[in-house]
């Protein structure tokens, strides 16, 4: 079973990337799939704060599809986005598979399901889903929901009612880890601890 967190506030990704932190180590692999805009790049950058990168440097790869942060030596960070790259991503020509064999670098994909099958069964990793927190919410809710709070034009996609208090305010996210899957069991415990001393709720999931 996965373990799921509900966050309540974007504040709370401090405490579970600080979490993560303890027991990340060198040569992981962190696949990271869920929504547009659900909170994938902000969860990356929260994690690399916690591994001694400097958080401005930590940006959205979707352009340049990868980037490397120095963390702690002798450890490194890869960071991938293979959005652009579509379905069955080629990923041979950024390097991404010669950096997931490589235990001085942690490798940490967005939209990993756009990597090929073969690979992801092939390699050991986390698998973390990020979501808004009600399936029944469409994918742009959350991002455009405070672009502008006087344009009354830009209605609330349930209700009608713009910024109304129900659809528009529910900044509320949802993000599944799957220790299970990737042979992480080992560590859960650990991760839960810390989940426990930081006061964020969690339940036990079928994936
Ligand atoms: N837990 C959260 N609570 C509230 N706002 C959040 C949360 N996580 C991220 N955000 C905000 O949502 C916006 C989109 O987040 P982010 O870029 O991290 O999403 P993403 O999943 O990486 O998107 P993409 O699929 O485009 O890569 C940002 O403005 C970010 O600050
Ligand atoms: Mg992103």
């Amino acid at each position: 079973m996965a373990i799921k967190l509900s966050i309540e506030d974007i504040s709370e990704i401090n405490v579970i990337t600080k979490a993560l932190s303890v027991i990340i180590r060198g040569g992981d692999a962190l696949f990271f799939n869920g929504e547009l805009g659900a909170g994938k790049t902000a969860f990356i950058k929260g994690l690399c704060g916690h591994l001694g990168i400097d958080k401005r440097l930590v940006t959205s790869p979707t352009f340049s599809i990868l980037h490397i942060y120095n963390a702690n030596e002798p450890i490194s960070i890869v960071h991938a986005d293979i959005y652009r790259l579509g379905e069955g991503a080629d990923i041979t020509e950024i390097g991404l598979v010669e950096y997931l064999e490589e235990p001085s670098f942690i490798v940490m994909v967005e939209w990993a399901e756009f990597l090929d099958a073969e690979l992801i069964s092939s390699i050991p990793h986390l698998d973390i889903f990020i979501g808004f927190h009600s399936n029944a919410l469409p994918a742009f809710y959350g991002r455009n929901k405070h672009k502008d709070k006087n344009n009354k034009d830009e209605n609330c996609c349930e209700c009608g009612y713009y910024n109304c208090d129900d659809h528009y305010e529910d900044e509320r996210r949802r993000i599944i880890l799957d220790f299970k899957k990737g042979g992480w069991q080992d560590r859960e415990d650990v991760f839960l601890h810390q989940i426990k001393k930081g006061g964020i709720y969690y339940e036990r999931v079928d994936t």
